[in-house]
C-alpha cells in the first residue's frame, strides 16, 4: 500500500530519511481491526521521529501518522484514536497506562491507505463533519481539548479568562477556538503581527506581542512554547491561577521562579493527548457548537513531502491535511 515512511534519521535534515512510496499493509492482532483511510494529518511529532526523537532507529522503516479519519471494516465513517494503552492499567484513564504508545511510534501509523488499531479506538465520525476536518482532531485538537476542558479548572459554564501562549501553533489554533467555542475570554500572543491578525479572525479577543503587559490578569495559561514564554505565563496569572503544559517548542528548563509559584499559590499540570471517551467528547462538542478545525492545506498522501517542508519551514496556521 503506499504509505508515508521515516526509513533513516537525521537531527538536521529530517526530510533526508522521508519516504513516500510502497510498504506492506499492517499486521491485524487479536481484537483489532483495520481503517481503510479518507483523511489524515501532520503533527510535530511526525517531524520528532524523522529526527530520531522518540522512535529508535531498530523500529525503521516506521509508517508515520498519529491522525486520521477512514471507514472501518464494517463500512461506518470513523476516527481513529492515536493512543494505543489500557484504560485499567492507568486507573481508567489510557494516558496514564505506564506501557501506552502512539500510533508510528511502536506499530505502523496513519500516512498510509490503511492502518490497524485496537476496535476500542474507533470513535465514531460526526455526519456533519468532513474526512478532513475529522482527521484533525486525534492529537492536536484532542491535546487542547484537554487542556481547556479537563485540566485549566475554568468553569465549565464559560466565563473564565485563558490566555493561550504561541497562536499559530497547530494547539494553539485549536484552544483558541475551544476556549471561544466553552464560553471564555481568550487572549493570545505571536511573535508574527499576521498570526495575531489571524487569531483575532478565528476568535481570540485580544492579541499581543510575546511578554506584553496584558490588561488583566487570567485564571489559566495555555502553554506550548516552553522556555520562550514560560516567565510570561508565571507573571500573567491571577493569585490561584493555572498553567497547563503540554508541549517545550523553545525550551524544556526555564527558570521555575518558584518564589513566585507559591507566593501566589499558582498550579502548574501537565497534559498529553486524552483518552478515547474525551475525543469522542470532542467530536460532540465540535458537532454541537458547530465550531471546525483550521485546515491550512490538503494535499493526495503522494504529494506528502511538499506538506512536509511546510511543516519544517514553520509556514502553518492549523493543520496539514493528506486525502487518500
Ligand atoms: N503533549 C502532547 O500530547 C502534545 C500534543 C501535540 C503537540 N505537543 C507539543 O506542543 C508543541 C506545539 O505543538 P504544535 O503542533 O502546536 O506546534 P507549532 O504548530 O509549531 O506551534 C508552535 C508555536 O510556538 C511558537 N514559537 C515557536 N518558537 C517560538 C519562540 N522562539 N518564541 C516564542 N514563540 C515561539 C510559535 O508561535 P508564534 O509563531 O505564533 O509566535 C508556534 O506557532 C510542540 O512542542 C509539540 O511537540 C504536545
Amino acid at each position: 500500500m503506499l504509505a508515508v515512511a521515516a526509513v533513516s534519521q537525521n537531527a538536521d535534515d529530517p526530510l533526508s530519511g522521508l519516504d513516500v512510496g510502497e510498504q506492506p499493509a499492517p499486521d491485524v492482532p487479536d481484537g483489532w481491526t483495520t481503517v481503510s483511510i479518507r483523511a489524515a494529518t501532520l503533527n510535530h511529532h511526525d517531524l520528532f521521529s524523522l529526527r530520531g526523537v522518540g522512535l529508535p532507529a531498530d523500529r525503521l522503516p516506521m509508517i508515520l501518522g498519529c491522525d486520521a479519519a477512514g471507514v472501518s471494516a464494517d463500512g461506518d465513517e470513523v476516527i481513529v484514536h492515536a493512543v494505543i494503552g489500557d484504560p485499567a492499567a492507568g486507573g481508567g484513564d489510557e494516558t496514564l497506562d505506564p506501557r501506552r504508545t502512539l500510533l508510528s511510534e511502536l506499530y505502523p501509523g496513519t500516512l498510509a491507505e490503511a492502518v490497524a488499531v485496537p476496535r476500542r479506538n474507533l470513535v465514531p465520525k460526526p455526519p456533519a463533519l468532513s474526512f478532513e476536518e475529522a482527521a484533525c482532531l486525534p492529537t492536536a485538537w484532542l491535546t487542547a481539548y484537554r487542556m481547556v476542558v479537563h485540566r485549566s479548572a475554568l468553569p465549565a459554564a464559560g466565563g473564565g479568562t485563558l490566555l493561550v501562549q504561541g497562536a499559530g501553533g497547530g494547539v494553539s489554533t485549536a484552544a483558541i477556538i475551544l476556549g471561544k467555542a466553552a464560553g471564555h475570554t481568550v487572549l493570545v500572543t505571536s511573535r508574527d503581527a499576521a498570526k495575531r491578525e489571524r487569531a483575532l479572525k478565528i476568535g481570540a479577543d485580544e492579541a499581543f506581542e510575546p511578554g506584553a503587559r496584558l490588561p488583566v490578569r487570567v485564571d489559566a495559561v495555555i502553554e506550548t512554547v516552553g522556555a520562550a514564554t514560560w516567565g510570561h505565563s508565571l507573571r500573567s496569572l491571577r493569585p490561584g491561577g493555572r498553567i497547563v503544559c503540554s508541549g517545550t517548542t523553545t525550551g524544556a528548563n526555564p527558570p521555575a521562579e518558584l518564589n513566585r509559584l507559591f507566593f501566589l499559590q499558582l498550579s502548574v499540570v501537565g497534559s498529553t493527548m486524552g483518552t478515547r471517551d474525551e475525543l469522542a467528547e470532542l467530536a460532540a462538542f465540535i458537532d454541537r457548537t458547530g465550531v471546525r478545525p483550521l485546515v491550512n492545506d490538503v494535499r493526495p498522501l503522494a504529494d506528502a513531502r511538499a506538506s512536509f517542508a511546510k511543516l519544517v519551514r514553520g509556514d502553518v496556521f492549523g493543520k496539514l491535511v493528506l486525502t487518500v
